[in-house]
């Protein structure tokens, strides 16, 4: 699996690329938002041009997402095409991100603006990541309508299931990849019983039906879930910076480390020309 890193935070990434073993950045406009607050709170003026070229440049040829902002088929294929032609050049990396479905209200006439947006600009070659995806049939369509990734909201998918059913959680709780049990019944939604699941029906429907489309796990909330998406068939998970951080920690391995130093005697020490600090 690929690991991906949710973030426009440029500090973020260059650490996260330092560590060697990232494959790719996903951004949308809230992760945008953020970076740009974060610039203007440290009193500098943000330019966001070159903010993403910078971003594009230091990722060089790993897949880099960036967001549409319309939510109809026009605007949006103007915006995707934009911004391939503006900043693919820098890096040949830039993926659109198209919304499944850009609906703004619950109850839409034009719920498929997204898949012809989808399937425009993935006819013009240009690399589409659908997002919002919350159904393996979403994601079926948007493999249908040619988009590269596809992205299921896994933590959102959680989070909404507690919200319906009025239960209290913080966002980095881990909830069970076989469903949440409310009395006797599952909660569920459509048949979905969490966010893990909504991969591992997606990961299988694509092997059935031979669909290329990679799976991007998103919307990750602890390290657990990278483990379930995994065995679930994602291909890629993108990360938030926090959760990236923690994936390595294990209280016993901290231990382990604090013991083994306190063992290294000064003739082990010496074959390395290292001091050890006591
Ligand atoms: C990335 O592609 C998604 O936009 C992102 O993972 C959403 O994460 P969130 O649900 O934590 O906002």
């Amino acid at each position: 699996m690929k690991f991906f890193l949710d973030s426009a935070d440029i500090n973020e990434i260059k650490d996260a690329l330092s560590f060697g073993i990232l494959d790719g950045v996903t951004t949308n406009p809230s992760l945008i938002k953020e970076a740009v607050e974060r610039e203007k709170s440290r009193g500098k003026k943000i330019d966001l041009d070159s903010y993403i070229n910078n971003i594009l440049k230091l990722c060089n040829g790993k897949p880099v997402s960036l967001e549409v902002v319309s939510s109809d088929y026009e605007n949006m294929l103007r915006e995707g095409k934009m911004l391939y032609k503006k900043f693919n050049k820098i890096a040949k990396n830039v993926y659109v991100k198209i919304p499944i479905n850009p609906c703004l209200e619950l109850e839409c006439s034009n719920d498929m603006e997204g898949i012809r947006a989808i399937k425009k600009l993935s006819d013009e070659k240009i690399p589409v990541n659908c997002t919002l995806i919350f159904t393996p049939e979403q994601a079926l369509l948007a493999a249908k309508a040619g988009a590269k990734f596809v992205s299921p909201f896994v933590g959102r998918v959680d989070d909404y299931l507690r919200e319906t059913a009025h239960i209290k959680f913080n966002k980095s709780d881990y909830f069970p990849e076989e469903g949440w049990k409310d009395g006797k019944k599952i909660l569920n939604d459509r048949g979905i019983v969490s966010g893990v699941e909504l991969i591992r029906e997606i990961s299988e429907i694509f092997r059935k039906q031979k669909i290329q489309s990679e799976i991007l796990a998103a919307s990750i909330r602890n390290t657990r879930q990278i483990r379930e998406v995994a065995i679930a068939g994602a291909d890629i998970a993108t990360i938030p910076f926090n959760v990236f951080s923690k994936i390595a920690s294990h209280i016993k391995t901290a231990e382990g480390m604090q013991k083994f130093t306190k063992d290294i005697v000064p003739e082990y020490a010496k074959l390395f020309g290292t001091e050890i600090k006591k």
